[in-house]
């Protein structure tokens, strides 16, 4: 037997329709700001992926190990049977290391708001694990939306890529308040970027090839795509740096000089050296961590972690 388990109120939102209201709401703001939510088109997912294998990139395959390495431990608190639902599921790949080693898992549901570059991972996965219901879920998962899981089955949250971090604490606390309604009798594996050295910091978001710019000006690339917006790529720079108070890297785009865009009849004025802001990324204690979850109502059961990423395990009661 199947139920859909609702997600906020219970309509699936169209993911990009906010695209051009967000983006000229947060760019007639000030300071000027955007979703990072909206990099995330085709070219936007294609160039995280090449982010995952920069040298100075180390949450990907930290988190990797983690998985991995203690792959039979995550399994026994996972339990057999389950409906896993991951959320910002990318490229699908870290869930084969869960695949490899959970209990006979039956439905996996990865939501993405990039939608084609979800379908076409999920079909390779599908191809290689036949025996696993996929059925991924284009939606924004900030947003109210309906998933689709059995009402006999042990529910599982997967949260990896540290994206939490993208929320503030305050976001993040309400996000895992509204997860811990969906996955009660289950739980979340989340993993979670850890507090450490600001150089190391400061060089994941600053790679020598140049990806993480590209990454970024793909807003305005994307912007010029979709909405036929005349963003002149070379008038803004990437800029990304941490916050050591705030235990964030924050990420922007300068304009390089006074300057005008027009996004349909708006026209929006920049300033030499005006700021968008355009992502925020968090980081954790595991402790900061496991306090926000529990005051979210989880239950830390367990922590995996290596001084650099964390893969936490939180429980519910059914
Ligand atoms: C940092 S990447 C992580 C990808 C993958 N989970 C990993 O760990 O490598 C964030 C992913 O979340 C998706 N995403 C970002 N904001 C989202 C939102 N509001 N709703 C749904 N997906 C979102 C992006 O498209 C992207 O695939």
């Amino acid at each position: 037997m199947s139920q859909t388990a609702t997600w906020g109120k219970s309509e699936a939102p169209n993911p990009s329709s906010g695209f051009f209201r967000d983006l000229i709401a947060g760019l007639q703001a000030l300071p000027k700001t955007v979703s990072p939510k909206y990099f995330y088109d085709d070219a936007g997912s294609a160039l995280f992926d090449e982010i995952c294998n920069l040298p100075e990139y180390y949450p990907t395959r930290k988190e990797s190990d983690l998985l991995a390495r203690h792959g039979a431990s995550i399994a026994a608190h996972i339990g057999p049977d389950v409906d896993i639902i991951e959320f910002g599921a990318g490229s699908v790949i870290k869930i084969r290391h869960l695949f490899e080693t959970l209990d006979r898992p039956r439905r996996f549901t990865p939501i993405d708001i990039s939608g084609a570059h979800l379908h076409a991972s999920a079909a390779i996965l599908r191809a290689d694990y036949p025996g696993i219901e996929i059925r991924p879920i284009i939606a924004d998962f900030t947003q109210p939306l309906a998933l689709p899981i059995r009402d006999d089955a042990r529910r599982v949250g997967f949260f990896p890529g540290s994206s939490i971090g993208n929320f503030t604490p305050a976001e993040a606390l309400a996000f895992l308040t509204r997860l811990t309604g969906v996955l009660r009798g289950g739980g979340l594996l989340i993993a979670v970027d850890l507090i450490k050295d600001p150089a190391i910091l400061h060089a994941a978001y600053n790679d020598s090839a140049g990806v993480t710019a590209r990454f970024n000006l793909n807003l305005l690339a994307r912007a010029n795509r979709e909405l036929g917006a005349d963003f002149n790529l070379d008038g803004f720079a990437h800029y990304a740096f941490y916050h050591p108070v705030l235990n964030r890297i924050e990420m922007h785009l300068i304009s390089r000089y006074a300057q005008k865009v027009h996004l349909g009849d708006v026209t929006i004025a920049f300033s030499e050296g005006e700021s968008v802001h355009t992502e925020c990324s968090y980081k954790y204690s595991v402790a900061g961590f496991q306090a926000l979850a529990q005051a979210a109502g989880f239950t830390p059961a367990q922590v995996w972690h290596d001084g650099w990423m964390s893969v936490h395990w939180l429980e519910l009661p059914g």
